[in-house]
């Protein structure tokens, strides 16, 4: 169902900071940098080879974002993983019996199409299903 890992997201408290690590020293460099609103973080995007590092900066405290952070602090948010067919994979969620956070895509970073797994059935780990623009 899944192709690739797409990225990895991370939360973190300083956007400047974090690339200042990742495009700094890890010399990633910066794919695609965006404010997405309906999500409510400020978002950088970084290659590594095929794949991606996805640095989340929350806008605000009550973002899910900003109550993870609150929660957890900064690291690891969630895992991407990149389908053709974010519909398919998602029914193919559905009729599994996970627990879906998204009932259908929506617009995510680079006008790519996502969908979020809960947690609580997906070995713990916010997982994001993702079909990039270019399908
Ligand atoms: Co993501």
């Amino acid at each position: 169902m899944f192709d690739r890992i797409d990225h990895v997201g991370i939360a973190v408290e300083d956007l400047d900071a974090a690339l200042a690590l990742f495009e700094g020293t890890f010399g990633m460099p910066v794919a695609h940098r965006e404010t997405v609103e309906e999500q409510g973080v400020e978002a950088a995007l970084l290659d590594v080879g095929e794949n991606h590092v996805e640095l989340l900066r929350p806008l605000g405290p009550d973002t899910p974002v900003g109550r993870f952070l609150a929660k957890r602090g900064p690291g690891i948010h969630h895992v991407a993983y990149q389908v053709t067919d974010v519909e398919a994979a998602l029914a193919r969620c559905r009729e599994a019996g996970l627990r879906l956070i998204d009932e259908a895509p929506r617009t995510g970073i680079r006008n790519s199409r996502v969908a979020f797994l809960h947690p609580s059935s997906s070995g713990a780990v916010l997982t994001e299903i993702v079909q990039p623009a270019h399908h």
